[in-house]
Parts: structure tokens; C-alpha cells; sequence
């Protein structure tokens, strides 16, 4: 299938290792032009050229979407370097663990920041000029925890319910000018963030025994959710969460 990228701008966040790399990487290889963000300048550097040994292009900024000023000086670098991101890729490290009595005022203001902030000042900083060329693709990267809330992980729980809440309602504001807002939601995938939660060894095999597929996910694989959600054929598909989670998620909806 022709994903319909070839010569778009993506502007992936999160990009220098885990889902938002092989997001990236993924964009890239359907011959989107991607612009990679995260704080750390030397893993993103050495991101940028692997893409560009792959025969991708890339463009690295340096930056923290947990800040409103990083998020208008990066949108800008982008949109100097590279154009006017069409695709977004809305995605950063998790929150930190805590139990609801266990986080206190600053845990809970840097969280919004973080998980809930960033994805509304990067769809505020993007979203005109994908209205104003009548095509965009917005993609957030959340959790399982949008469907199952997950002991111990209090903030993400908490916050991924609001990014969903956002999106499916940029959705349907958007929905008539050819720009689609959707999230993916991933199960266990392996990735520094997933090694951060489960230390120790015994801990991952028992987790992975109670999921239906009895493995971890890639990151590959919760990319090609990314990349079909990007995509031209995806233009009907708007407002929606799409679970990449070996089957571990039991709900219905
Ligand atoms: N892995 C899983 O099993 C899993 C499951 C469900 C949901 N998720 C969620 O999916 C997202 C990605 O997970 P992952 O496993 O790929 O995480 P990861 O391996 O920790 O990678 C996180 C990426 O985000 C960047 N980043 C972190 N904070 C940032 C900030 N403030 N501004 C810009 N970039 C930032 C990191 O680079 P720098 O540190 O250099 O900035 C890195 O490139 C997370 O929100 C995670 O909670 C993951």
C-alpha cells in the first residue's frame, strides 16, 4: 500500500530512542522529510544519521516539550529549516510512577506539562498551517492505560485519559479540512522506558507471561500504527485510539 508520504514534513517529538525513533525511522523510510526532537543533542544526532544512512532525510532540534517556549522555538526552527510540519508526532518519556496518595503538587504540575501540555501547545503551534493547506495528520503516542489504568502509573492514567479527551475533540473540530487526530496506545513494548518500570528480570517474564501474544512489542510495530495513521489512506480514520498491545488490553472498547 502507498502510504501517500513521499515529500511531506513530519515532526516527530520523542525522537531519539524507543517509539518515537522508530516512528521517525518509520516516516522517513515512506519518504517523509522527518524533523526529530528530544533534550539530548548526541542521541538525536547519532538518530538523524542513521535515517540519513537508511537514504532518509532528518533534521535534529534540540529540545524540551515540556516547556511552552521550547515548543514555539522548535515548531519554528522546523518550520525554517524544513517547512511547515503536516504530520505530527506527539510524544515524549512517560511520567513517573507514584500511587494517587503517593505524588505530590510538583510531581502532578510537571506531569501536565509533560504529558498533557506538550501535546496541546505542539497541535497549537502546527494546526494552522495544516488548515491552512487543508491536509494534516496528528498523532499522539499514549498507553494502554487509556483503557486499563495501570496500578502505580497515577499520572499517566490520569493525564493520557486527558490527551485522548483533547484529541477526540480537535478531531472532530478538524474532521472537515482534511486533518485527522488520533492516538496509538502501547502495550509493552521494549524500550528504555519499559526496562526503567520492570528492573528486574523475573519481574519482565512474569509481566510478558500475561500477554496473550507471550512477548514484549517492538517498537516497529507500534510504529506502522503511526505510519498508517499518518498516511493518505487513513483519511477517514479520525478521533479514534488504536491499541498495538498483543492482545493484553480485555475490554471491548
Ligand atoms: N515502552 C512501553 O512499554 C510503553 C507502554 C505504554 C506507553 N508508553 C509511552 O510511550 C511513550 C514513549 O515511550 P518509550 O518507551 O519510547 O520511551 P523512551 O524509550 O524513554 O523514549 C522517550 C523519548 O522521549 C524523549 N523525551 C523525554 N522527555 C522529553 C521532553 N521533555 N522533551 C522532548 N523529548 C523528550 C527522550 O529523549 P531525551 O531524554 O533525550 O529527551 C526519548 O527520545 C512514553 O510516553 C511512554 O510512557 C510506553
Amino acid at each position: 500500500m502507498d502510504l501517500g508520504l513521499n515529500g511531506k514534513i513530519a515532526l516527530v517529538t520523542g525522537a531519539s530512542k524507543g517509539i518515537g525513533l522508530a516512528a521517525a525511522q518509520a516516516l522517513a523510510a515512506e519518504g517523509a522529510r522527518v524533523a526529530l526532537v528530544a533534550r539530548s543533542g548526541d542521541a538525536l544526532d547519532e538518530a538523524v544519521r542513521g535515517i540519513g544512512s537508511a537514504g532518509g532525510e532528518a533534521l535534529a532540534v534540540v529540545g524540551d516539550v515540556s516547556r511552552a517556549d521550547e515548543v514555539e522555538r522548535v515548531v519554528a526552527e522546523v518550520r525554517r529549516r524544513l517547512g511547515d510540519p503536516q504530520v505530527l508526532v506527539a510524544n515524549a518519556g512517560g511520567p513517573r510512577a507514584g500511587t494517587p496518595s503517593g505524588l505530590d503538587e510538583q510531581a502532578w504540575a510537571d506531569a501536565v506539562q509533560l504529558t498533557l501540555m506538550s501535546t496541546v501547545r505542539l497541535v497549537q503551534a502546527t494546526l494552522p498551517a495544516m488548515r491552512r493547506g487543508r491536509w494534516g495528520r496528528i498523532v499522539t503516542i499514549t498507553s494502554l492505560s487509556v483503557r486499563e489504568p495501570l496500578l502505580n502509573l497515577t499520572l499517566s492514567n490520569a493525564l493520557r485519559a486527558g490527551v485522548t479527551g483533547y484529541i477526540k475533540t480537535l478531531s472532530q473540530e478538524v474532521a472537515a479540512e482534511g486533518i485527522t487526530a488520533n492516538n496509538v496506545a502501547p502495550g509493552y513494548t521494549a524500550t528504555a522506558r519499559l526496562a526503567e518500570l520492570f528492573a528486574d528480570a523475573a519481574a519482565e517474564r512474569a509481566l510478558v507471561e500475561t500477554i496473550p501474544a507471550k512477548r514484549l512489542g517492538t517498537p516497529e510495530e507500534i510504529a506502522a500504527a503511526v505510519a498508517f495513521l499518518a498516511s493518505e489512506p487513513a483519511a477517514y480514520v479520525t478521533g479514534q485510539t488504536l491499541l498495538v498491545d498483543g492482545g493484553i488490553v480485555k475490554s471491548l472498547m
